[in-house]
């Protein structure tokens, strides 16, 4: 998740555990192949994922996600992050930000099968055979029309698997989730269907799971909330405590930053607050607290 999930969250989350498959921040390709550099930058997992594969610190694989509407590109820069080592390519059909769509880019793309078919084929092409391709899809872009012929498209282009997020993009975020047309995507495509859209607790996971017909389920702002959620789901674990919760966010002031520290720390621990408040309440007072500091040092130090 863009701006919220970067690996310093794959590291603590999947040390937490239950997760099978990490999906890195989108990585946006315009019209050049991306450099090494920042690839490293987006999912540092790569820098040993040669000699070990690209696993979190725990050995969850991490997929690098792409985002771009030019289909000779998309597949010049699969293939090359695939040569770094990258657990598989995911593709995002599903952003709404509108730069990205301005630019033909994310959920734009689902106005058109045509160019998803042109972009999945091209990536499917330039990659081995035994590679997994997966691509991110929400509903539609106004409407859900394109819903099953836009997988179709997606499918038949050689992807091996689908996430669709149970919304239009005009739907933003705004509940609910349609988990009834996931069911209806999957009975129209046979490669793996994974469900997504609002899963926040066991509850609606058992639910969605029922609806969308869909074993395997993707979650988001969820693991934010509650950083212990897939063993939640799996039935693993109770709610972490809160106090558990705090520890985490000890160990993330602790973790290599990239760059300056002193300006991506702050914005990301307040971006995660925000999401955890919605489960704690602990956490929106924690919010109030660090909400005007603006060093990593001092939100380090008020968390110890
Ligand atoms: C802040 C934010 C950033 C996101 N960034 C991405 C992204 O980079 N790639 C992606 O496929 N989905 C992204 N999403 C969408 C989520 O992956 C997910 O599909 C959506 O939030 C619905 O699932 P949820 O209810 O489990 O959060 C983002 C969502 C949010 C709220």
């Amino acid at each position: 998740m863009e701006g919220v999930l970067d690996h310093l969250m794959r590291d603590l989350l999947t040390q937490v555990g239950g997760y099978d498959l990490c999906v890195t921040e989108f990585i946006r390709v315009v019209d050049q192949v991306i450099s090494d550099r920042a690839f490293y930058r987006a999912c540092p997992e790569l820098k040993n994922a040669r000699a070990y594969g690209c696993n979190t610190l725990s050995g969850t694989p991490v997929r690098v996600q792409l985002l771009g509407q030019h289909p000779q590109y998309m597949a010049e820069n699969a293939a090359k992050v695939l040569e770094l080592g990258s657990s598989g390519i995911d593709l995002n059909f599903g952003c709404p930000a509108k730069t990205v769509n301005r630019n033909r880019g994310g959920a734009v793309l689902l106005k058109d099968p045509e160019s998803l078919y042109q972009i999945v084929k091209a990536v499917q092409e330039a990659v081995p055979n035994d590679v997994i391709v997966s691509a991110k899809i929400r509903l539609g872009y106004e409407d859900k029309s394109l819903a099953i012929e836009n997988a179709q498209a997606i499918e038949s282009a050689g992807a091996n698997e689908i996430t669709v997020h149970a919304r239009t993009k005009t739907e933003g975020y705004k509940p609910p989730a349609h988990w009834h047309w996931i069911a209806k995507i999957k009975q129209n495509i046979s490669i793996p269907v994974i469900a997504n859209g609002d899963i926040f607790n066991e509850e609606s996971a058992k639910t969605c799971r029922k609806i969308s017909t869909c074993q395997d389920i993707m979650v988001g702002r969820g693991a934010l909330m509650l950083p212990n959620l897939a063993q939640v789901i799996k039935q693993t674990a109770t709610v972490m405590p809160w106090y558990e919760v705090q520890k985490l966010l000890l160990k993330y002031t602790a973790c290599e930053t990239y760059g300056d520290k002193s300006k991506y720390y702050p914005n990301r621990i307040k971006q995660w607050l925000k999401y955890l408040k919605l489960q704690y309440k602990e956490a929106d007072v924690l919010f109030q607290e660090i909400r005007t500091l603006k060093t990593a040092e001092a939100i380090e130090e008020h968390l110890t």
